[in-house]
């Protein structure tokens, strides 16, 4: 029996077959390469020296996702596939429902229809919007500032009430802020559309091929000014999925975990802890504010502690250096 992992080609998704098949997990991807690169898979196979099993295809597409389950023997699946910009969702709202939800319903139907009794889904800390008080635990009120947060919400949503009426059990992870890379170097962060993240940006200054970084926010109330996350090794992340398929979380048919470290960080600190690791400075000028961005969040992750037995254990600075790694190694990306 394999897992389905959608989006296996992206940067968590990546990360995560190689996690499972570490765990003993056969794989099979399922991937249109929308936002990622074939490279990735190359890497994967060196990585695991497996033959992993890739689909293209679109995941939100019934066909497709008719000839995988009924091509493979599928046990469980991790939903990784989605349009991820909040700001591009913002422009094309439409698009985004579209896309992110259509997927979701798809392959719980299809999923349903198979008999498969878990399916893990990626959703955010987008979803808490800016919270009213922090650290934000599972039970924090959700007001999503962004289609692509609704998408996250509206997905766990649908997701609970399938599950709720089948034989499918869903997880929910809400992930804060994926960084970092795989020690070895050889898979990491590899868009093939430009990165809105803060730490690609400061690697791709890093790497000269930015002269500065624009830091969206100054006036934020936090020590100064800028805006905090809470930043998670994409590592700790992928060892979170493996947890998540195995921990029986019966008697509920769904489940919702924060995967964090538990605490904030402002963009000035990183920037200050990337020109330590990094060995070099990085050059950045204050912009305005970022439609949909908030201003501080971090998670409270005793559920996932208690329940998954999961715990971030990578800190900042092997983030930015495993991050580093990655993109020095591959410059192109
Ligand atoms: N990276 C983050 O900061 C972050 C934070 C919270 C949640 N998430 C969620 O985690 C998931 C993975 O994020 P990521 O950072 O690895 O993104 P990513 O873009 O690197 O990976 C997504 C993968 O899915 C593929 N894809 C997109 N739409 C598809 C579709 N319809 N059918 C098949 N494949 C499709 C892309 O080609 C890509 O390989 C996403 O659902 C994202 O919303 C990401």
């Amino acid at each position: 029996m394999a897992t389905l992992v959608t989006g296996g080609a992206g940067y968590i998704g990546s990360h995560t077959t190689v996690a499972l098949h570490d765990a003993g997990r056969d794989v099979v991807i399922l991937d249109d390469f929308s936002n990622a690169s074939r490279r990735a898979i190359d890497a994967m196979r060196s990585l695991t020296r497996a033959d992993l099993v890739v689909v293209e295809g679109d995941a939100g597409d019934p066909d497709v996702l008719d000839a995988v389950f009924g091509g493979h023997r599928i046990d469980s699946v991790v939903h990784f596939a989605a349009r991820k910009s909040v700001a591009e969702s913002i422009s094309d709202p439409l698009g985004y429902y579209r896309s992110n939800l259509g997927s979701v319903i798809s392959l719980a139907a299809a999923a349903i229809d198979r008999g498969v009794r878990r399916l893990v889904f990626s959703s955010s800390a987008t979803v808490y919007g800016s919270a009213s008080a922090l650290p934000v635990t599972e039970d924090s009120p959700t007001v999503p500032e962004s289609p692509y947060g609704e998408t996250k919400l509206m997905g766990e949503r649908i997701l609970a009430d399938a599950a709720a009426a089948s034989d499918l059990t869903a997880v929910m992870l809400r992930y804060f802020n994926p960084v970092g890379a795989h020690p070895s170097g050889l898979i990491g962060e590899d868009p093939s559309t430009e990165p809105a993240n803060l730490v690609p940006r400061i690697m791709q200054v890093a790497a000269g091929r930015r002269d500065r970084l624009d830091v969206f926010g100054a006036d934020y109330s936090t020590v100064d000014g800028t805006a905090v996350r809470d930043y998670v090794h994409v590592m700790d992340l992928a060892e979170g999925h493996v947890a998540a398929l195995d921990t029986e979380t019966a008697p509920v048919s769904s489940r919702v975990y924060n995967l964090g470290t538990g605490s904030g960080t402002t963009v000035l600190q990183v920037l200050a802890a990337a020109s330590e690791v990094l060995g070099t400075r990085i050059p950045y000028e204050m912009a305005d504010r970022r439609p949909g961005d908030i201003e501080a969040s971090w998670a409270d992750c005793t559920r996932a502690r208690d329940e998954l037995g999961w715990q971030a254990r990578r800190v900042l600075a092997q983030m930015l250096a495993d991050h580093w790694n990655f993109a020095r190694k591959h410059p192109e990306s």
